[in-house]
């Protein structure tokens, strides 16, 4: 299975792919948890490119391309070869986290729709994750949470404001595949929402 974790700046999804992935281990599953940008030696290098520096570097096609050129690199050196040999894959942001920032938090004035599913399609074909998990808050706290001051964690709150409006779009559109979780909730109570949803699509007891 490959199990994606969305979300806004601050919202904790790392440590909650972590804890997932002690769950699955506890369940005998094989795991392998990633990120994006990143997960290869190539979409590392790409994400420093990417993030570090003004937040106008780059415009948001500019970013679209690069974010996508890591991805392919990802997926095909890393998630396709570990669900190939049984593993399950948590990602830490996928293909939703573009269409939310590149699309979304441009205020859908950067890369059109059109031109973004192209890119998508191209690069994804019809692979996407059998269950994303995008963890909603307010901005203005998740913003406090943030640790390393990114490119983006400067966008001004608007941005932040839009893309949160984003992911929730994106589920609403999605609503087999992604599950809204409560983002300000602690981190364990986080963390059982998760597993419980996991428990209930996969694992018949
Ligand atoms: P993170 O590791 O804290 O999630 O930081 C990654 C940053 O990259 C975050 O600010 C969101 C941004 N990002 C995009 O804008 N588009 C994308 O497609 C991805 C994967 C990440």
């Amino acid at each position: 299975m490959f199990i994606t974790i969305e979300g806004g700046e601050g919202t904790g999804k790392t440590t909650q792919a972590v804890l997932l992935r002690h769950f699955l281990e506890e369940y005998g599953r094989e795991v392998v948890t990633t990120r994006e940008p990143g997960g290869t030696i190539g979409a590392e290098e790409l994400r420093n490119v990417i993030l570090k520096g003004d937040v106008t570097k780059w415009s948001s096609i500019s970013e679209t391309l690069m974010y996508y050129a890591a991805r392919y690199d990802h997926l095909e050196k890393k998630i396709l070869p570990a669900l190939k040999e049984g593993k399950w894959v948590i990602s830490d942001r996928f293909a939703d986290s573009t269409l939310a920032y590149q699309y979304y938090g441009y205020n859908k004035q950067g890369i059109c729709l059109e031109d973004l599913m192209a890119i998508h399609n191209v690069t994804l074909k019809s692979f996407a994750p059998d269950l994303t998990f995008i963890l909603d808050i307010d901005p203005e706290i998740g913003l406090r949470r943030a640790g390393e001051k990114l490119r983006f964690e400067k966008m001004d709150i608007e941005f932040h404001k839009r893309l949160r409006e984003g992911f929730l779009e994106i589920a609403k559109a999605n609503p087999s595949r992604c599950v809204v979780i409560d983002a300000n909730k602690s981190i364990e109570e986080i963390s059982f929402a998760l597993k419980l949803e996991v428990k209930k699509r996969f694992f018949k007891e």
